[in-house]
């Protein structure tokens, strides 16, 4: 039988799993790696670090399934979006560390562009809009650092990449410079409806294109691995971001199918088939692209802090000492005594787009405990997701049925009860959750014409399923309470 090996770039850690043709994991290693700070706003990761842990993990997870090179067939890639690297074509090494996707330093330029008028032509031809969470704003801050980087950029000696090709380029050993649609989706730069670098864009934004990766479907040949690295040369046939990935490892291959990603953030992805559909408050993006056929599109919720309001609770406020023991203290209080939490620690993403909102505790009073917090904690997390999916349902016209899940905290059962009663609809939470690795293993497997689409679907298994339960009246006055604090928190740091 052969195996398909997933790498899986997140933000705070580096992993990899090697799966079998059914989708069961056989091995997987984790490796977590260093968050800088610079400045508050400001998020960096270290390009080196990210690209040893990974292959560190690789390694790890081959030898702990105990096969050799020779026997996986295809490898997949996963990634952290937006996250934006610059390196040196001739020596491989980056130029500075890479700006991460939470980092909000280019909010000044995001507020330039937009008085300069750039905006609808961003949501025309990008299905973005002008937010410091991408990337073409991050290259254009980098470039700007240093007076000789834009002629180094202009005469090709520079490269620009997502994590993916910054991965893909040193698993070829630095002969392959691309990425594929999917992160390319994510740049600002990329014209999601020609598939194509804009030049308009490069040109507003000031970008070079000669600093560009190649733009190729998520499901395809993109080269092989340097044989140096894992004593066989393995077949990279799949790529995509790690929320696109994650929509096709829950098997969201029909329109109106959708999945929310609890993770650092959580991200909301609906499959809206051929169609790119648009929509006040939420991204249009690729779903992927297989070789040979037409992309798939999707819409798009990103909420910038989610499980990150768990991890606050652990290291901000100490109110508990691991992440788990969340459900149990927010199950210790009846609801959340009318406290909410909005987490806007680094802003607000979907639907309301505010790099200048902060975070907000509100509706404390003297009964006030710390369970009563963690159970606000838990709600934001559901309330913004029903307010990502509000804002999709309306731009699509399609009703929502139901939502898969996944990601850390999919396994906080009180997170979903109170997920389905807020969105009125039922919550499935499949038996592999790891459907981000598993999503890039299906695309490689896809890639690699080892699989078909029906075969992915065939392989998604239910493992529990929420059923909403809370009264209309009580839902609308929750949900209004949270409305108005989510008012009170925006632009707070303008
Ligand atoms: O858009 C950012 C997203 O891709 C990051 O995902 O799972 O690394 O937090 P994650």
């Amino acid at each position: 039988m052969p195996y398909i090996l997933a790498l899986d770039q997140g933000t705070t850690s580096s992993r990899a799993i090697v799966f079998d043709l059914h989708g069961r994991p056989v091995a997987q290693a984790q490796r977590e790696f260093t968050q800088h700070y610079p400045r508050p706003g400001w998020v960096e990761h270290d390009p080196v670090e990210i690209w040893e842990t990974q292959l560190a993990t690789a390694r790890q997870a081959l030898e702990q399934a105990g096969i050799s090179a020779q026997e996986v067939a295809a490898l997949g890639i996963t990634n952290q979006r937006e996250t934006t690297l610059l390196w040196e074509r001739s020596t491989g090494r980056p130029v500075a560390n890479a700006i991460v996707w939470q980092d909000r330093r280019t909010a000044p330029i995001c507020g330039a562009l937009k008085v300069q008028g750039l905006e609808p032509t961003v949501r025309a031809k990008t299905g973005l809009v002008l937010d410091p969470y991408f990337s073409g704003t991050k290259l254009r801050w980098l470039l700007e650092q240093h007076p000789n980087l834009k002629a180094r950029a202009a005469s090709g000696e520079l490269a620009f990449g997502t994590v993916d090709s910054w991965l893909i380029w040193n698993l070829t050993g630095g002969r392959v410079h691309a990425t594929d649609v999917t992160n390319a989706a994510r740049t600002l730069l990329f014209n999601i409806h020609t598939l194509s670098w804009d030049p308009e864009l490069l040109e507003a934004l000031e970008i070079p294109a000669a600093l560009l990766p190649e733009v190729r479907p998520s499901a395809g040949r993109f080269g092989e691995t340097d044989p140096a690295l894992f004593g066989a040369a393995i077949p990279i046939t799949g790529v995509a971001g790690d929320q696109q990935a994650a929509l096709f490892g829950q098997a969201c291959v029909e329109p109106g199918l959708a999945k929310n990603t609890y993770g650092t953030g959580a991200f909301v992805v609906m499959h809206t088939g051929a169609q790119a559909v648009t929509g006040d408050g939420v991204l249009t993006t690729l779903a992927w692209q297989l070789e040979g056929h037409p992309p798939a599109y999707a819409l798009e919720g990103s909420i910038f802090i989610a499980g990150a309001a768990v991890q606050w609770l652990r290291d901000g406020l100490g109110i508990i000492e691991r992440s788990a023991e969340v459900e149990a203290l927010a199950r210790s209080v009846p609801d959340a005594g009318g406290v909410y939490f909005v987490p806007a620690l680094v802003g607000l993403g979907a639907p309301h787009w505010d790099p200048y909102a902060r975070g907000l505790l509100i509706g404390l009073t003297r009964g006030t405990t710390k369970a009563h917090i963690a159970r606000a904690a838990l709600e934001a997390i559901a309330y913004q997701t029903a307010d990502a999916i509000r804002a999709m349902e309306a731009a699509s016209g399609l009703r929502l049925k139901e939502l898969r899940v996944d990601g850390g905290a999919a396994a906080n059962d009180l997170l979903l009860e109170f997920q389905a009663d807020l969105l009125n609809a039922a919550v499935l939470r499949p038996k592999v959750t790891e459907t981000t690795a598993l999503g890039a293993a299906y695309l490689a497997a896809v890639g690699a014409g080892m699989l078909s689409v029906p075969e992915v679907q065939a392989r998604w298994a239910l493992e529990r399923r929420f059923e909403p339960r809370m009264d209309p009246a009580r839902r609308e006055a929750l949900y209004a309470g949270w409305r108005r604090a989510v008012e009170r928190a925006r632009g707070w740091s303008s």
